[in-house]
């Protein structure tokens, strides 16, 4: 009977690893018992959007396969694949480190970073957030965080900073940290060191994804955390001026130079249009259009999302609650679904590093 359960659900593949559920090594610990099937199945994340569809084709694929009144019950689990290799390293505990970056100011990194990571936690992923903007950090304000200390505990040599928790994430950011007088006094190798020290100091616990919000440029805090920290993925926001695209080359060119190396998994467009939240059906393209897409194809990467501008999302940040968690669905739905789409993005990357390290060259 498990043979039969397997042959059927050996017809459903992943949608995004374009694999089937058996081979990909999804299925587990089938049960039969009676007129009743139960087995585990393993998702690649536990924020994967696509979760009922593959339930519900594993059913059909039973009924259809095996026997059409089976009572088919799924338990869902998941195994966050990894991007993760140096298992020593204090930082082993998080599965994928992603920075939401772009050459540019003010084009919506950090808007983008405090709802993905918060959208992912609401999908069911342990997820932190890093403000690693040390001259200008949003978290504070955009999480309602402002002038709270976070909790240090000493024990002998040892420091651990205890993140703060806040709408279902573990957050930190680089300003509540560091004084501003001090920062601005670090030049290129102090920053490096104080960065790489409190880093590692920040007590994140296990976590599927940690998502770092990264300061405009291309300076020193980018090449110390794209060279010094497991750096899994990179999401690039843009606007679609075409005009202001030159800084977000500057930004993929530093993330795809041979030294650095970190893969860059698509495109968030920010401010792609304006929708009135009484028209929400209604666009008006304010700042142009294009160039995310333009980004998306010159690089062959997707684009992940197209976030519209509202007024909302504006009052929203200041104060304190991010857009993600606003009450009408016309505005959160977007947040939800571009993390989904990163999610399941992050999973196709780390399954092809998967094969590609076991595959003898
Ligand atoms: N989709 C949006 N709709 C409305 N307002 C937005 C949207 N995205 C960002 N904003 C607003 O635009 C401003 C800049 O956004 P944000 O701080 O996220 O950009 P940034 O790229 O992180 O900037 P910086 O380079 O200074 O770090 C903020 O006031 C933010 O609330
Ligand atoms: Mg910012």
């Amino acid at each position: 009977m498990k043979d039969k359960i397997l042959f059927a659900l050996s017809h459903v593949d992943d949608p995004d690893l374009r694999k089937d559920l058996v081979t990909l090594n999804m299925i587990q610990d089938i049960k039969v018992e009676g007129n009743k099937v139960t087995f585990r199945l393993v998702l690649t994340t536990p924020a994967c959007p696509l979760k009922d569809m593959i339930k519900n084709a594993c059913i059909t694929a039973i009924h259809h396969f095996v026997d059409k009144n089976l009572e088919v019950n799924i338990i869902l689990d998941s195994k966050t694949t990894t991007s993760q290799t140096n298992q020593n390293d204090a930082l082993s505990r998080i599965k994928n480190i992603i920075a939401v970056a772009s050459g540019k100011g003010g084009v919506g990194k950090s808007t983008v970073a405090v709802n993905l990571a918060i959208a992912l936690a609401k999908l069911g992923a342990k997820t932190g957030l890093l403000d690693a903007d040390i001259y200008g950090p949003s978290l504070p304000t955009m999480l309602g965080l402002r002038g709270a200390q976070p909790q240090v505990t000493k024990e002998g040599e040892k420091i651990t900073i205890i993140p703060f928790e806040k709408y279902g994430i573990k957050a930190m950011s680089i300003g509540s940290l560091v004084e501003e007088k001090q920062a601005l006094i670090w030049r290129g190798p102090m920053i490096s060191t104080a960065l790489k020290q409190l880093l590692r100091d920040v007590d994140w616990g296990d976590l599927d994804y940690l998502i770092i919000d990264m300061p405009p440029g291309t300076g020193d805090i980018h090449l110390t955390l794209a060279q010094q920290f497991p750096l899994g993925a990179v999401v690039m926001v843009t606007t679609p001026q075409l005009v202001s695209l030159a800084d977000v080359h500057k930004s993929m060119a530093l993330y795809m130079n041979p030294a650095i190396n970190k893969p860059v998994i698509g495109v968030v467009e920010n401010m792609s249009w304006f929708s009135p939240e009484e028209h929400p059906e209604s666009k008006y393209f304010l700042f142009g259009k294009g160039g995310g897409e333009k980004i998306a194809s010159e690089y062959n990467i997707p684009l992940l999302a197209q976030l519209p501008l509202f007024q909302k999302v504006a009052e929203n940040a200041d104060e304190g609650l991010p857009a993600v968690l606003n009450e009408n669905p016309e505005i959160s739905k977007h947040f939800i679904e571009m993390a989904g789409h990163i999610a399941r993005q992050i999973a196709v990357l780390n399954n092809a590093s998967h094969i590609a390290e076991h595959t003898p060259a």
